[in-house]
């Protein structure tokens, strides 16, 4: 059941250079081919010129099945969403509203508000409206070209809540056709019952929590909010150590508020991955860069809070291996569109195109440990590519604001279908 499709205006497949992620100048690299082909079932066969797959079908009497005409249009990896709580229930648009009016977003958690406000409704959710609210907003992140996504719990703050997002989760791997990376985060914040007791609930979580996530196999991994007001470092420790031994692999929110040395210990711990870095120090940047930590920076939510962008030029000259991910969350980072998140990281943290493209696909997908199996386009990886219904590369950066997104194939199937049709 092969598919070829030919005449591809830019193809961009990331496939000459590391096939598992790109730190520092590498990220330049992303491997543009004009007229390009490519060739797959459920995984890709051939990647190169038109020219040279016509060859290769012949010489190899390849059996086509379908043949698509890409003239005019730009395909690239599926974008690899490695950071977002999209499964959670209520509204926080009046906290929007107040934002608007000059409230700022620590003063609402400070009152009480903020992830708070969204624990109490996620609390009360039921499973199934839980994976529904989810199932909306992954769908809506598929039609601008997301194919793989972590998700993470943390919302509920109760073993039992916490249990529910996961099983929510759990229920969108089994119902979607997306790459799905699951996540606990009972260290989101405190909930308000051990405000005045943090030690007891960080054992909450040491005790009970994470034995039950690994007894039903609800997580890949283990996070915490690792932040001035929120985890210490020596509290996020030991809940990683704890998660570790149940076989949980560990990721961060880093210095988003304040730098507390979070990036630098998460790279000291070997975390997959440390998030968000707004006020990352030289040093910890230094450490990341030394280890095979990805660090993944969420433009999104430094723009919708109206906070600093984290220092991507710095840490690229680094060496850093660096990622783009949504944060899609009701609070501080309130969309899905990864191609929004990829013009924010061009304009405002000065990344090029083509570190963009890359930090949102084959790193975000290291940023998952999924890059042996997507995020670029080489033979034997999964077919999970976007169609983009522009010239060049170039152009989804350029043309912004738009959605660029034609179809969008995962696994070699074409999920997403003719978003520029009209019945006119
Ligand atoms: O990643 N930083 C912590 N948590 C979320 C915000 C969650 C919320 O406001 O609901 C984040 O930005
Ligand atoms: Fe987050």
């Amino acid at each position: 059941m092969l598919t070829f499709i030919k005449n591809i205006s830019s193809l961009c497949t990331l496939s000459s250079g590391n096939p598992i992620a790109r730190r520092g100048d590498e990220m330049q690299n992303i491997t543009e081919i004009k007229n390009g082909a490519i060739i797959f079932n459920e995984k890709i066969e051939f990647v190169g010129t038109t020219e040279e797959a016509q060859k290769r079908i012949v010489e190899k009497q390849l059996k086509i099945d379908k043949t698509i005409d890409a003239t005019g249009k730009t395909i690239i990896p599926g974008f690899c969403d490695s950071h977002t709580h999209i499964v959670f229930a209520g509204d926080r648009s009046d906290e929007f509203a107040r934002r608007l009016r000059g409230v700022t977003y620590k003063e609402i958690a400070e009152e009480g508000g903020g992830i708070l406000h969204t624990m109490k409704a996620t609390r009360k959710a039921s499973l199934e409206e839980l994976v529904q609210a989810g199932k909306k907003l992954a769908l809506s992140a598929m039609k601008y070209g997301t194919t793989s996504i972590e998700i993470k719990s943390g919302y509920s703050l109760t073993t039992e809540g916490e249990l529910n997002q996961l099983r929510a989760i759990k229920q969108l791997k089994k119902e979607l056709p997306l790459n799905i990376r699951s996540t606990f985060m009972g260290a989101h914040d405190f909930p308000p019952e051990y405000k005045n007791n943090r030690e007891k609930y960080v054992d909450l979580i040491i005790n009970e929590m994470i034995p039950a996530v690994a007894e039903e196999k609800l997580a890949d991994y283990c996070d915490a909010f690792i932040d001035e007001g929120y985890y210490t470092l020596d509290e996020a420790e030991k809940i990683f150590e704890a998660a570790k031994k149940y076989g949980m692999k560990i990721r961060t929110h880093s210095d988003e508020m304040a730098d507390v040395g979070a990036a630098g210990f998460s790279a000291d711990i070997g975390a997959v991955s440390a998030d968000h870095l707004l006020f990352a120090s030289d040093k910890s940047i230094v450490k990341m860069a030394k280890s095979d930590i990805v660090a993944t920076m969420m433009p999104a939510t430094a723009y919708f809070i109206r906070m600093p962008y984290a220092p991507a030029r710095k840490m690229i000259k680094a060496g850093c291996c660096v990622a783009l991910a949504s944060d899609c969350n009701p609070g501080s980072s309130f969309t899905e569109n990864m191609q929004l998140v990829l013009s924010l990281a061009v304009i405002n943290m000065k990344m090029t195109a083509e570190e963009s493209l890359t930090a949102a696909t084959l790193n975000g997908a290291k940023a998952m440990n999924l890059s042996e199996v997507t995020g670029s386009l080489a033979p034997g990886k999964q077919a999970d590519f976007i169609i983009a219904n522009v010239n060049s590369y170039v152009d989804i950066f350029y043309h912004f604001g738009i959605n660029h997104v034609d179809e969008v194939w995962i696994k070699g199937k074409n999920i997403v279908k003719n978003t520029s049709e009209f019945s006119i």
